[in-house]
């Protein structure tokens, strides 16, 4: 048994770290051969690409995929912890398989991501939540296998979760969940220690993949007729830092660009180290989308320091007119939290005329929530909930008022559009513009899915834009 620990996941240094090559124990090939599994996935879009793994991890030791909970013989929770009410989901389904087990004494149960790395969850699991068959964090993704035979053959609980990142692992087995779209990790972990933040304390610290192995990652997926590749990481800014002297994210987006990919996406920059080079790169290449998912957090200087966030307000508008003025047709979203200690009305009012100024495209904003272990944990924190709602409100009918006005603007043009499907509700075909935007349309000739094609835009809402097939 290993329980983490979050003295050890405090812990600000650098470690060397070495890239290892994945093998699956032969014993465990098809050894699970007619079983099935349930895979749930919480959070962000590294924890989505890490079910990619995990499916096909399971996969390859015999485990079939299923979309009822009630029929599998195995239920894995890949959760997240970067809210409380991402804890709370997983604490709700956790309820409902305990009954299924009473039911079912043989179902398998089990927790990996990021809520296996907090010291608290793993003390609950161990209290309260006996019938949990195992447990393994972010760090040892690919020892799930072993893991899961020894909770199986033992039939006892197994709690395997290290509290430092270690070595880093190529050459996991992955299965997409689209055929045209697929993630790449660039840089694991995050050094940033945002104050209100529990990512570094359950991801560690950045590694950055080396270049060789994520250019031959790309080059598979354009041979496999993928069109849009996301290049992942919690700061991808500051990808290559810790490997090269002078090899760093523009470097790699050029590279990529250079390949036969239509379409490059990367989430998520730290406005911190956004460099001038990345911008000219981003406005050179086409392939490179127009598109920065720019996070402000806060339009107050005094909140954003209590955050830890590196910026100014100052600062960070001088970074987004760049942007603005260097990438034609750019568009830009954010992350906003509300309500963080500290944040008085007039604190709050400054994020607003900051939203006003900026215009965003799309926006993600949330109620602080406390996340134990983090200094803002320990923050005086005296603005009452319902106060806080209320922020959350008047911002997100500011930040609507921007969709809508944004949308509005493209009314008439002629968009490029990857087509991901047709929606069943409408009966139109559905995908994505390069800027990121949902665009539903009609088309009197059938389309291949995963083509690009260009369509007119007739109308325009909030979150999305109707139109049709040009030409
Ligand atoms: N690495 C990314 C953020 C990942 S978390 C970045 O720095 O941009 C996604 C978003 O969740 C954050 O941008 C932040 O807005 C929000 N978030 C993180 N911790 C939070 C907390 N304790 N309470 C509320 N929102 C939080
Ligand atoms: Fe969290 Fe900040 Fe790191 Fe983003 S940069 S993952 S908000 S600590
Ligand atoms: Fe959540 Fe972990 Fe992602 S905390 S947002 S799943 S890195």
């Amino acid at each position: 048994m290993r329980l983490p620990n979050y003295q050890e996941a405090r812990k600000r240094d650098i470690r060397e770290y070495k890239t290892v090559k994945f093998e699956l124990d032969s014993k465990l090939k098809e050894k699970y051969k007619g079983k099935k599994f349930y895979l749930k996935t919480y959070g962000c879009q590294m924890n989505e690409h890490d079910s990619e793994n995990i499916k096909a991890l399971l996969t390859s030791i015999g485990f079939q995929e299923i979309d009822n909970y009630e029929k599998a013989d195995l239920v894995l929770l890949n959760t997240c912890s970067i809210r409380e009410n991402a804890h709370n989901k997983a604490f709700g389904m956790l309820g409902r398989l305990k009954h299924l087990k009473e039911q079912r004494k043989d179902l398998i149960v089990g927790i990996c991501g990021c809520m296996a790395q907090e010291e608290s969850v793993v003390e609950e699991i161990l209290k309260d939540y006996k019938f949990v068959n195992f447990v393994f964090g972010t760090h040892n993704l690919e020892q799930l296998p072993n893991i899961l035979d020894k909770a199986i053959e033992e039939n006892n609980q197994q709690i395997e979760v290290l509290s430092r990142e270690e070595d880093l692992v190529e050459g996991l087995p992955v299965i997409r969940a689209n055929s045209y779209k697929a993630y790449v990790n660039i840089i694991y972990g995050c050094n940033k220690f945002c104050t209100y933040c529990i990512v570094p304390y359950t991801r560690g610290r950045e590694r950055s993949r080396k270049k060789e192995d994520i250019l031959k990652e790309v080059e598979e997926l354009v041979r496999d007729g993928y069109k849009e590749v996301t290049l992942l990481g919690q700061n991808v800014n500051a990808y290559g830092k810790d490997l090269y002297e002078d090899y760093n994210l523009a470097n790699l987006l050029e590279d990529i660009a250079k390949m036969n990919i239509p379409r490059i996406r990367f989430t998520t920059s730290h406005p911190w180290d956004f460099t001038d080079n990345m911008i000219e790169v981003i406005a050179k290449y086409k392939n490179i989308m127009p598109s920065v998912h720019l996070p402000v957090q806060s339009g107050s200087s005094k909140v954003l320091k209590l955050m830890g966030r590196r910026y100014t307000k100052e600062s960070y508008l001088e970074l987004f007119d760049k942007i603005k003025n260097t990438i034609p047709n750019v568009s830009i979203s954010t992350d906003i939290i509300v309500g963080f200690p500290g944040e008085e009305k007039e604190d709050f009012e400054e994020t607003l005329s900051l939203v006003e100024y900026c215009k965003y495209d799309n926006a993600f904003t949330f109620i602080f929530s406390k996340r134990e272990g983090t200094p803002a944990c320990k923050l005086k924190d005296e603005v009452s909930i319902e106060e806080k709602e209320e922020r959350l409100q008047r911002l997100n009918e500011i930040v609507n008022k921007y969709f809508l006005e944004n949308n509005k603007k493209l009314e008439g043009t002629t968009l490029s559009v990857l087509v991901e499907g047709i929606s069943n509700k409408k009966n139109m075909y559905y995908g994505y513009s390069e800027t990121n935007k949902l665009v539903n349309f009609t088309s009197i000739k059938e389309l291949e899915l995963g083509s690009i094609v260009n369509v007119k835009i007739t109308s325009s809402k909030t979150w999305s834009l109707d139109g049709e097939l040009d030409g």
